[in-house]
């Protein structure tokens, strides 16, 4: 039997490039030697106030994201989040057995809530229980993300860990797959801090959805580091940031991008780099474009039914065992 991934991303804000580098282009491309499962996680955004109508148009845009990343609905198992209740349920119960000091030492609880817990949303606290219930739900094996979710994913192992050693064996205890370039792309304009979707500097991000024009403006500003060769060096980080991003882009190594661009300046490749993103997204926004509703909605549909039987089985192991037994 095929080993499974799981992973999703939240419908919120606009993708952009890290996203994809560091999560959606390895989705796709491990997407046939594993059983996949790729959630558009709903319940995760709402840990975040967000406008009804917003987060319902994001939902499906996510999808549409997804399927011209090159997910294949005929291979993979497209769902959202809130179809399957089994992951709020597993989430309760998994938040027994989570312990407060574990959680309060999630870097992205600290980050989110802006250092206040006492104003923080309890949601935003259980945030990562809720992740690790998506997780563990379908029996994953590999979780591909992006070098922010590793500590989550410490946490979804420990879970998993737990229960079984107080249950036996019911959960997998999921790996992550983070990948060895591109899991952590920087901010354009600070690169100190990794592209984020909710920057206040629009800047800083690529968005998958951004026309030409602001893609070249945005490389063109892109601050860069002392210096003027066009070299990966950990104490350069921002130039390094720009060669991965083209490397990944375009597939040559930086080795080759190094020689490529020896003995030339920062705005030649700047150009060059912007002309091989501008490429890249423009197949890609194309077939995001393609995309009726009604299509996302059938093939959200048919992942939902997938999605479930898995889902209903584990939660059913997981309630028998703990001796959860219902009247009905
Ligand atoms: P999110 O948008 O937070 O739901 O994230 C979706 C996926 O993108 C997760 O696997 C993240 O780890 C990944 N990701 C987010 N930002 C970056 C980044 N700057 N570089 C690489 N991966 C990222
Ligand atoms: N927390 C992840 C993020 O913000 C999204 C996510 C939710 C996820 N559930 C998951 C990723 C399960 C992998 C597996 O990026």
């Amino acid at each position: 039997m095929k080993k499974r991934i799981f992973s999703g991303a939240q419908p919120t804000g606009q993708l952009h490039l890290g996203n994809y580098l560091g999560a959606l282009k390895n989705w796709v491309a491990l997407q046939n030697e594993y059983e996949s499962f790729f959630c558009i996680v709903n319940l995760h955004a709402i840990t975040l106030p967000q406008d009804p109508q917003v987060l319902r148009q994001k939902t499906l845009d996510l999808a549409r994201i997804y399927l011209a990343a090159g997910l294949d609905p005929e291979v993979s198992t497209i769902f959202i989040q809130s179809d399957i209740a089994e992951h709020a349920e597993l989430t309760w119960v998994l938040s027994c057995s989570s312990r407060m000091g574990e959680l309060e030492r999630m870097t992205q609880f600290k980050d989110k809530g802006k250092g206040n817990s006492e104003r923080a949303g309890v949601g935003l606290f259980t945030y990562p229980v809720l992740m690790a219930a998506d997780i563990l739900l379908y029996q994953t094996h590999l979780v591909p993300v992006g070098k922010d979710q590793k500590q989550h994913l410490e946490l979804a192992r420990d879970l998993a860990e737990r229960f079984n050693r107080d249950f036996g064996r019911t959960f997998v205890v999921p790996d992550p797959f983070i990948p060895p370039v591109g899991a952590n792309i920087l901010s354009l304009q600070e690169p100190a801090k990794k592209m984020s979707k909710s920057d206040e500097n629009p800047n800083g991000a690529i968005f998958l959805l951004d026309d030409p024009d602001t893609i070249t403006k945005k490389i063109k500003r892109a601050v860069t580091d002392s210096g003027t060769t066009v070299e990966y060096d950990e104490a350069r980080p921002a130039i390094s940031n720009l060669l991965t991003i083209y490397h990944l882009m375009t597939g040559r190594t930086i080795e080759e991008s190094q020689a490529h661009f020896e003995g030339r300046g920062y705005g030649h490749f700047k150009a060059e780099l912007a002309e091989a993103v501008v490429e890249f997204l423009k197949p890609f926004q194309e077939k995001a474009q393609s995309y009726t509703d009604d299509e996302l909605n059938r093939i959200l549909k048919a992942g939902a039914e997938k999605a479930r039987v898995i889902a209903r089985e584990t939660l059913r192991d997981v309630y028998a065992k703990m001796g959860i037994v219902g009247a009905v």
